[in-house]
């Protein structure tokens, strides 16, 4: 991969994080328990046994982590904020000294001059809400609509952007679907349920957010994927259009139609969810922008055992296809089915089995990965799509939830045992490649 791709220089470059998965520093001052620490401490559910009770340290390394991203030059960090250490309980009090370790980060980005993009759910439930119902309890998005105009009150004005959820799919189906993620639930009717509030919570902290008044751009991040069918069956194109609606179009629609798919309602059967009166309402309003998480495309089959994609460009360390095709594929998609606010790719990259040799991380297929998707994203961009930036996923290596340490996605290596950071050739390159993109930026920063 040679091509050079060049971008508006408007475009935003950052990279990815998200609280569980670096922070560390799990009881410390004053931070309650969320579900991934009650999970994690529960025997069985990691593959490598591993917690986040310190991960990467970043709770307390962050002016070093900083520091490593001004080096690399990005415009933008996205990180989420873990509830349960400014809110304890998930409801009542406020920790000071939670919000304190935000308000650091803040100025340590704000001094090198990163803009900062908020995630305030990537799936650390505070473990109190857990304990009276979780997502399963409609309160709880209550709860989190409150949480919500908090931090836009306290952070509003200061953060780019704001995103209610990261990757609510995840939560329904991997923490209530499969049992794989907290809190480790397997039941397809409760899962639907989840998903709704998830939704609902979404539109409540869409306005709770917007009667606080800031200036940050507010929305949600998805993850999304093709479906294509493994073959012309008509099984296989059944299957692929259920997992199409119950994965893409189930929160599309809901947030820019104001419904739910029929294709799926209809699948679901009794497993649908309950909707009160007024909640689609809530949950269809504008969004000022829209977070998209590619990593691959959904292979549809229905034979015993399931045919597998030709995987042409390989897979990653997660056994995930590398399809970049996919994500051109799935902007045009959507960008036909919906009137769509600017997108940010805010998540991308790939999981590759590092290790350092004399002091080099040669991790050269990131590389190729990262360059491919940027190649992908612009053919859409090029056909009418209105994509803003984008955020690799990760600025380090980190606690990749079940998966533990196992599986490293960071442009930076992070020997856990020293917690040093090296960095791989993959964040040379990066640094390199914003260079090229925007000599003039880079150039004032030095
Ligand atoms: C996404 C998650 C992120 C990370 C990557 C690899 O689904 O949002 O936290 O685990 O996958």
């Amino acid at each position: 991969m040679t091509d050079f791709t060049q971008f508006p220089a408007s475009f935003t470059w950052g990279v990815a994080t998200s609280a569980f998965q670096i922070e560390g520093a799990w009881n410390v001052d004053g931070k309650g328990p969320s579900i991934w620490d009650t999970f994690t401490h529960t025997p069985g559910k990691i593959i490598d046994g591993t917690t986040g009770d310190v991960a990467c340290d970043h709770y307390h390394r962050y002016p070093e982590d900083v520091a490593i991203m001004a080096g690399l030059g990005v415009d933008a960090y996205r990180f989420s904020m873990a509830w349960s250490r400014v809110q304890p309980q998930g409801k009542g009090a406020w920790n000071e000294a939670g919000w304190d370790f935000y308000d650091r980060l803040l100025k340590e980005l704000e001094s090198r001059h990163i803009d900062a993009h908020v995630t305030l759910f990537h799936w650390d439930l505070p473990q109190g809400l857990q304990d009276e119902g979780g997502w399963l309890n409609r309160d709880t998005a209550y709860h989190f609509a409150t949480y919500a105009a908090e931090v836009a009150r306290r952070f509003g004005n200061r953060v780019k952007t704001i995103a209610t959820h990261n990757e609510p799919w995840c939560t329904a189906n991997l923490g209530y679907g499969n049992a794989q993620f907290a809190p480790g639930v397997a039941d397809l009717k409760q899962s639907v349920q989840v998903s709704h509030h998830l939704l609902l919570s979404h539109g409540l902290a869409m306005s709770a957010m917007r009667e606080v008044g800031s200036t940050a751009q507010l929305g949600i991040v998805l993850n999304q994927w093709t479906a294509d069918p493994a073959t012309d069956s008509e099984a296989d194109r059944a299957a692929a259009a259920f997992e199409y609606a119950r994965s893409v179009e189930w929160f599309m629609d809901p947030i820019f139609k104001g419904h739910y798919p029929e294709l799926a309602l209809r699948v679901y059967g009794d497993n649908a969810p309950v909707v009160e009166e007024g909640d689609l309402a809530i949950i269809h309003q504008k969004i000022d922008f829209m977070g998209l998480n590619y990593y691959f495309r959904s292979f549809c089959s229905t034979e015993t055992p399931p045919r597998q994609p030709e995987c042409k460009l390989g897979k990653t360390d997660m056994g995930w296809e590398i399809y970049p095709d996919g994500l051109t594929e799935l902007l045009l998609k959507l960008h036909a089915a919906y009137a769509l606010p600017p997108i940010y790719i805010t998540e991308n990259g790939m999981a590759n089995p590092d290790t350092i040799v004399d002091g080099e991380i040669a991790d050269e297929a990131r590389i190729d990965f990262v360059l491919r998707h940027l190649k992908a994203l612009n053919d859409a961009r090029l056909q009418g799509v209105n994509i803003q930036g984008y955020f690799l996923w990760s600025l380090l290596d980190n606690f990749e939830w079940n998966s533990g340490y196992a599986k490293r996605f960071g442009i930076v290596h992070v020997d856990y045992a020293t917690q040093k950071r090296t960095l791989k050739h993959s964040a040379h390159w990066y640094r390199d490649y914003l260079i090229q993109q925007r000599p003039q930026k880079t150039a004032n920063a030095a």
